[in-house]
């Protein structure tokens, strides 16, 4: 069933939440190839950043990831208005609002989760942003700040009144970070008192997962995020089982080493070579975690520099998972990119400023396939 949020009527019940340092262009590019209709989001933009530098390449936007939402943070409701102001013109169809985010560094200034703790605040950077755009509002918030303080019940009334047209709620504290499980019976309470959609998060990482959650909470969507890492065949999964109970099988070890390469080739068009490789290690080991006897491949995979290295490593995984023909189907796919190296980033515009004009076309910045 389709969820509407405020004026936005989304197509399925999943969404790829925000995950600083991953869900960039190129992840989403990547997840929207294999799953057309999920709810997607950036990276969590500065509000105060925004203010000196109003140009920033997260909220690069691509046309064909819609629907798709820009997170801001920051605790100044007049900066945060601003902010979701940008998102707007950027094209966003919402804007997330971070009250969720439990890193000192940003909490100790008043910042993501800390706003659990002053909901006088939270309500007026709500009201305020409601008032400065047209596109629908949403926050995303953890079950408090620790055990003793599970506010997340009157948190999530108070985001409703002011003007919010639908929340993520994660099932743990800010204490809790990411460690020990997520109570999701906590969420159940939140859907229970909220009259706005309420996506359900935390600890997602199979299909039959995502049907618990739904089933255990009540909750109109659910949200997946560390599920996706290196797995974005995760999204569709899930939504194919809850629409049909059919539980597809993970693509085989060869479709997955392909899928890692064209999402590595994206980030060293994207963000240059020396940016782009280093990024891409993370996400090729994610990608390889459960091969048979990949360890070794990983452990190189720490050190790669170039396109080269990729292919190089891939392909010979290629072959130690399918064989010779597994190699074949790898390099088949390989043959397609232009592997020059790239020193810079495209659709770098020039203007000194180190911007690029949107909308930014993905398939524009992703390796050319040569006629
Ligand atoms: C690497 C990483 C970065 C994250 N960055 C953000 C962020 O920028 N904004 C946000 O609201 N949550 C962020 N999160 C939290 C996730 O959106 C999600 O709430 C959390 O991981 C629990 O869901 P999961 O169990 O499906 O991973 C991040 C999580 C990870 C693992």
């Amino acid at each position: 069933m389709p969820i509407k949020i405020g004026s936005l009527t989304v197509p399925g019940r999943v969404y790829v939440p925000p995950m600083a340092g991953v869900t960039d262009l190129v992840f989403r590019n990547i997840v929207r190839r294999v799953d057309k209709g999920c709810l997607l989001a950036t990276e969590m933009v500065s509000s105060k950043g925004l203010m000196y530098k109003p140009e920033t390449r997260i909220m690069d936007l691509a046309s064909d990831e819609h629907p798709i939402g820009i997170q801001i943070f920051g605790h100044e409701p007049d900066i945060m208005a601003n902010a979701a102001q940008i998102a707007e013109k950027k094209g966003a169809d919402f804007v997330d609002i971070n009250m969720g985010c439990p890193v000192p560094k940003i909490t100790n200034g008043k910042d993501g989760c800390a706003l659990m703790r002053e909901p006088d605040l939270a309500r007026e950077i709500v009201m305020s942003i409601k008032g400065a755009v047209s596109i629908p509002v949403t926050v995303k918030f953890r079950l408090g700040w620790d055990d003793s303080t599970k506010n997340c019940v009157e948190f999530g009334q108070m985001i409703e009144s002011a003007g919010a047209s639908a929340v993520t709620v994660h099932g743990r504290t800010r204490a809790q970070r990411y460690t020990g499980t997520a109570d999701w019976t906590m969420i159940a309470e939140v859907k229970k008192n909220l009259n706005i959609p309420v996506f359900g998060n935390g600890d997602v990482f199979q299909p039959e997962d995502a049907a618990r959650l739904l089933e255990m909470t009540g909750a109109d969507g659910v949200a997946v995020a560390r599920g996706t890492l290196g797995n974005p065949w995760l999204i569709p999964r899930i939504t194919k089982y809850l629409d049909t109970g059919i539980l597809d099988e993970p693509p085989d070890s060869v479709e997955r080493l392909i899928l890692a390469f064209q999402h590595s080739m994206g980030l060293l068009a994207y963000k240059g070579q020396r940016v782009g490789t280093s990024e891409s290690r993370r996400h090729l080991i994610n990608y390889t975690k459960g091969m048979h006897k990949s360890a070794p491949y990983r452990n190189r995979l720490t050190q790669i520099e170039s396109a080269a290295d990729v292919v190089a490593i891939l392909s010979e995984l290629a072959e130690q998972e399918a064989g010779t023909e597994g190699k074949r189907r790898f390099l088949a796919v390989v043959e397609n990119y232009d592997l020059h190296d790239r020193e810079h980033p495209c659709e770098w515009n020039g203007n000194g400023e180190g911007s690029f004009q949107p909308p930014v076309n993905v398939h524009a910045v992703l390796p050319v396939a040569k006629p």
